[in-house]
């Protein structure tokens, strides 16, 4: 695995593969990677003949200036990992000059999707990440690339991004990867104390709780907010809990497969977000 640093270097390196008839797959992440991160570069293997994951914190995609300094950073614990699964031919960790030179002036705008959930209490969160992710697409050159159902509103976006701009990529959607109390894997969790690790396991159990009301027919008003006071209860502050149809991510009426449930809340000043399907 080589680490690669500037977009010169990635340019020349991946205009070689191409001259070579390679297919390259793409892992974009922010780094402080964990299993989740791995199990989407594994999901790669046999999907592209060279694989490359990234690791950028995007500053245009935090709306919380003290969350893009908080959040955990550590490229060479990363870098071991990465080496370790034997899968990783580039790890592409560019700054920022690589990626917003002076006088960047462009966003990637996916209207409509970025509204909803998470785009409510993070304005313009969706627009730095799709702005990211097509600029990693074109750098990278990749004709596959693979993103986390824990992210269910990212994927959407990117998918709805790479059907509207035709862009020649093939979206790779992986499940979320969790801890053995069910907890989501996320490198925010790093910054949960111990007790609020063990309170944060209450989050994937209420969901589960919440997707067994809707299925034994009880009524979706009355089962999110039980579910909601059940994470009040346990010391969370709840931003949302929905469910709303997996295609397009509107609400849906009942609850029948191809709903899907997500929540957003925090525990102190770490935001956590979770979704599930409910069949
Ligand atoms: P990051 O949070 O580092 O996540 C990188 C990828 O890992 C995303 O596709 C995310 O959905 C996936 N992922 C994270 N936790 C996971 C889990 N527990 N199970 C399965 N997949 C998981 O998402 C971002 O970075 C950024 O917004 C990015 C797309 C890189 C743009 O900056």
């Amino acid at each position: 695995m080589k680490l690669v640093k500037t977009r010169q270097e990635l340019a020349e390196i991946v205009t070689q593969w191409q001259r070579e008839g390679e297919t390259i797959g793409l892992v974009p992440t922010m780094g402080s990677l964990h299993e989740g991160h791995l199990t989407l570069v594994r999901a790669l293997d046999g999907k592209a003949t060279r694989r490359i994951v990234t690791i950028f914190v995007n500053p245009i995609q935090f709306n919380n200036p003290d969350d893009f300094r908080l959040y955990p950073r550590g490229l060479e614990a990363d870098e071991a990992l990465l080496a370790q699964t034997g899968l990783v031919d580039i790890l592409y960790a560019p700054d920022e000059t690589q990626i917003y030179p002076p006088g960047f002036s462009t966003r990637v705008i996916v209207s409509g999707l970025d509204q909803m959930l998470c785009g409510g209490d993070r304005p313009g969160h969706f627009d730095g990440v799709a702005t990211i992710v097509t600029k990693l697409f074109m750098q990278t050159r990749a004709t596959i690339a693979a993103f986390g159902e824990k992210d269910y509103q990212q994927l959407s976006i990117i998918r709805r991004m790479v059907t509207d701009l035709d862009l020649p990529i093939t979206i790779l959607p992986v499940p979320t990867v969790r801890e053995a109390d069910h907890l989501a894997l996320s490198s925010r969790n790093r910054r949960l104390t111990a007790t609020q690790r063990t309170q944060a396991a209450q989050l994937p159990l209420a969901l589960m709780a919440c997707l067994a009301a809707l299925k034994a027919g009880n009524p979706i008003p009355a089962s999110l907010d039980t579910c909601t006071r059940a994470l009040e209860e346990a010391g969370f502050r709840v931003h949302y809990l929905e469910l709303r149809s997996e295609k397009n991510l509107a609400p849906v009426e009942k609850a029948e497969p191809g709903a899907r449930l997500f929540v957003a809340a925090s525990l102190g000043d770490v935001r956590l977000i979770d979704n599930m399907p409910l069949s």
